[in-house]
C-alpha cells in the first residue's frame, strides 16, 4: 500500500493550468522530495494532498484511503498529516511549548498526556531548553524548529514540508537538514518535501520527482536523476548541465557556429539533437585540439575555477583546474563526456 498515491490530477487557476495530469506514488515511510523551477506547481500539489486546494479533477489517496476523488472529499484536519511552511507560522503570542501542544487540544488530548508529548517533540529537534520562550526571541533556525515539532507532535502518518529551510543560512540549512533526515528515520513517517534547491533534494531524499509547467519530467533516485538524465530538462536542473541545440554529424556537433568533436561514444550520431554536458565534462585549454571560444569570465573556487564562454544565446559553463586566463582570451575547449538527445531544441515534450 502507498503512503501517497496521486491519479491524474489536473487543476487549473482560471486559464492557468497548474498541474497537468500528475500521477505519482509514495511509499510508506519513503522520502520523496518535489523539485522543480519557481511556478512549476509543487506548492499547489502539496496543498492538494493536505487538502488545502481542491483539484480539478484525479484522485489522491493516503495510506490507501481515498481522500479526494468521486464521493470522497475528506477535510485537511481529518487527512492524518503534518505541514511544515516556509514562513514558519509560529503563533507570536505562545509560548514555544503552546505552540507545540496547540494541535493536541485540537485532537481532544488530556493535559498530563499533552506535556508529555510537547516534551518528547521538544526533545526530537533539541528544543527542550527553550520550552517557555516566546517566539520574538527565537532565531530563524528555532523557529523553524518549533514549526517542526509542532507538525510532528501529533505523530502524522505523512509529513509536507514546503521548502522549510529557505529563510535560513548555510549553516543552520546543514544542521536542520541533519535533524530532518535523522528524524525521518527514527519516526518512520512518510514525507514529502517541496524544494528548488537540487543539492537539499540531492543531500535528503530516497527518490526526487521533478516537476516543470505542472508536470512530472522524471521520479528516480538521485544518484540515477543524476547519472541518467531522462530529459535535457532534468539534467540541465538537477546536474547544472550545458544544453546546447545543434546538429551531430562526422563525429562532431555544431552548435551555434561552433563545431566540437564529439568523443568515442557519441561520434556515431547523425541529425538534430540537444548536446548535454556537465561543466566538469568541459575541459579548458588542455591536450591537442578543442574548439577555441572566447572566455568571458573566470571564477575562482579555491581547487578549481569555473569558466565561461558565450555561445550563441547562452553561457557555456567549464569547470576545471584553475589555469591562467583573462576575459577576452580564447581557449580550445573539449568535450570529455556527454549525452546526446534526439531531437530539435529545446526538446518538445510529448502532449504539449
Ligand atoms: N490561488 C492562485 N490563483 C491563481 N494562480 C495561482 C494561485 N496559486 C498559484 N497560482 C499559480 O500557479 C502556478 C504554480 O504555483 P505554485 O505556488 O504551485 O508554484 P511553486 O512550484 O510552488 O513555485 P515556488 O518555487 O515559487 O514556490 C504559478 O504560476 C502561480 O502563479
Ligand atoms: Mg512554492
Amino acid at each position: 500500500m502507498a503512503g501517497i498515491e496521486l491519479t491524474d490530477i489536473h487543476k487549473s487557476y482560471g486559464p492557468t493550468r497548474v498541474v497537468q495530469g500528475l500521477s505519482l506514488s509514495i511509499g510508506q515511510g519513503e522520502f520523496l522530495a518535489l523539485l522543480g523551477p519557481s511556478g512549476c506547481g509543487k506548492t499547489t500539489t502539496l496543498r492538494m494532498i493536505a487538502g488545502l486546494e481542491v483539484p480539478d479533477s484525479g484522485t489522491i489517496a493516503i495510506d490507501g484511503r481515498v481522500v479526494h476523488g468521486p464521493g470522497a472529499r475528506v477535510p485537511p484536519e481529518r487527512r492524518g498529516l503534518g505541514m511544515v511552511f516556509q514562513s514558519y507560522a509560529v503563533w507570536p503570542h505562545r509560548t514555544v511549548a503552546k505552540n507545540v501542544e496547540y494541535p493536541l487540544r485540537l485532537m481532544g488530548l488530556r493535559r498530563a498526556e499533552a506535556t508529555a508529548r510537547v516534551r518528547e517533540a521538544l526533545g526530537w529537534v533539541r528544543m527542550e531548553a527553550l520550552a517557555e520562550r516566546m517566539p520574538h526571541a527565537l532565531s530563524g533556525g528555532q523557529l523553524q524548529r518549533v514549526a517542526l515539532a509542532r507538525a510532528l507532535v501529533g505523530r502524522p502518518r505523512v509529513l509536507l514540508l514546503d521548502e522549510p529551510l529557505s529563510n535560513l543560512d548555510a549553516a543552520l540549512k546543514e544542521e536542520l537538514r541533519a535533524e530532518i533526515a535523522a528524524l525521518r528515520s527514527r519516526l518512520g513517517t512518510t514525507m514529502v518535501y517541496v524544494t528548488h534547491d537540487q543539492g537539499e533534494a540531492m543531500a535528503l531524499a530516497d527518490r526526487i520527482a521533478v516537476m516543470d509547467s505542472g508536470r512530472l519530467e522524471q521520479v528516480d533516485s538521485p544518484e540515477r536523476l543524476y547519472s541518467e538524465p531522462a530529459t535535457p530538462f532534468v539534467a540541465g536542473f538537477v546536474g547544472g548541465a550545458n544544453l546546447l541545440g545543434g546538429e551531430s554529424g562526422a563525429g562532431c556537433f555544431f552548435a551555434s557556429g561552433a563545431k566540437f568533436e564529439l568523443p568515442p561514444e557519441l561520434s556515431g550520431a547523425e541529425g538534430p539533437g540537444t548536446l548535454v554536458v556537465r561543466p566538469e565534462d568541459l575541459e579548458v585549454g588542455v591536450g591537442q585540439g578543442g574548439t577555441p571560444l572566447t572566455l568571458s569570465a573566470r571564477l575562482f573556487l579555491g581547487s578549481s575555477a569555473e569558466y565561461r564562454f558565450p555561445l550563441g544565446d547562452r553561457l557555456l559553463r567549464a569547470i576545471g583546474p584553475p589555469l591562467e586566463a583573462r576575459p577576452g582570451e580564447t581557449l580550445p575547449v573539449r568535450v570529455r563526456k556527454g549525452r546526446l538527445f534526439r531531437g530539435s531544441f529545446p526538446a518538445t515534450k510529448p502532449g504539449r
